[in-house]
């Protein structure tokens, strides 16, 4: 880590800054939205910020999920993003970090992944086939859906990840 970060939960007065994070890595994409929703959810989220000299600079959301064969607690994480000038220097890795850290804290055994698995392998993330998205993923995704086991006592799932209603947009699983 080149400069000190801290990582806590978003407060409310961090909205502003987290959608300009969202705007300026994901130039291409319109993440806002589904941003905005996880911002408003009160419970079954878990929203860090990664925050240096009181700017934020890096925000993830893990939300609370079930698997249809009721196995142990499991979470989505998503969306998470660095402001440019502050990537590459483990600010992704800390948040990233932090929140399968409260997830296992919280009695969470499973984390689910859609995302780049030349990233999310350097936290042991790896290809998923026992769980299957809400929705269908185009062929060319599905080494993109990964997930982490946390703690030695965690069992994998199987069946099919139910998720609360912001991520209940066929779009942000096929766009
Ligand atoms: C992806 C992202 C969240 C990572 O956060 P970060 O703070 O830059 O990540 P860290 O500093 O913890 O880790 C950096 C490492 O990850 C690598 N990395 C970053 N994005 C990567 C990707 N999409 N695929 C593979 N490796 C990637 C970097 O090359 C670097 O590797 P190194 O340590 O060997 O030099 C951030 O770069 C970002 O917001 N990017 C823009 C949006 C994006 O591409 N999102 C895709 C998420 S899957």
């Amino acid at each position: 880590m080149d400069r000190a970060i801290q990582v806590r939960e978003r407060g409310l007065g961090d909205t502003p800054s987290i959608e300009h994070i969202y705007l300026a890595a994901f130039p291409d994409e319109d993440l806002l939205p589904v941003v905005r929703e996880l911002l408003r959810e009160t419970r079954g989220v878990l929203s860090l910020v990664a925050v240096s000299d009181d700017a934020v600079v890096g925000h993830v959301v893990f939300t609370i999920c079930t698997v249809a064969d009721g196995a142990g607690a499991v979470a989505l994480l998503a969306p998470l993003a660095v402001l440019p000038g502050w990537q590459g220097q483990d600010v992704g890795s800390a948040i990233v970090g932090e929140g399968c850290r409260r997830m296992e804290e919280v009695g969470v055994d499973w984390v689910y992944v859609l995302g780049d698995p030349g990233y999310y392998g350097r936290f042991e993330f790896a290809a998923d086939d026992g769980v299957d998205p809400p929705y269908p993923l185009p062929a060319e995704w599905r080494a993109a859906w990964q997930s982490l086991g946390l703690g030695e006592r965690a069992v994998p799932a199987r069946g099919k990840l139910w998720v609360p209603q912001p991520w209940r947009q066929e779009n942000l699983w096929s766009a």
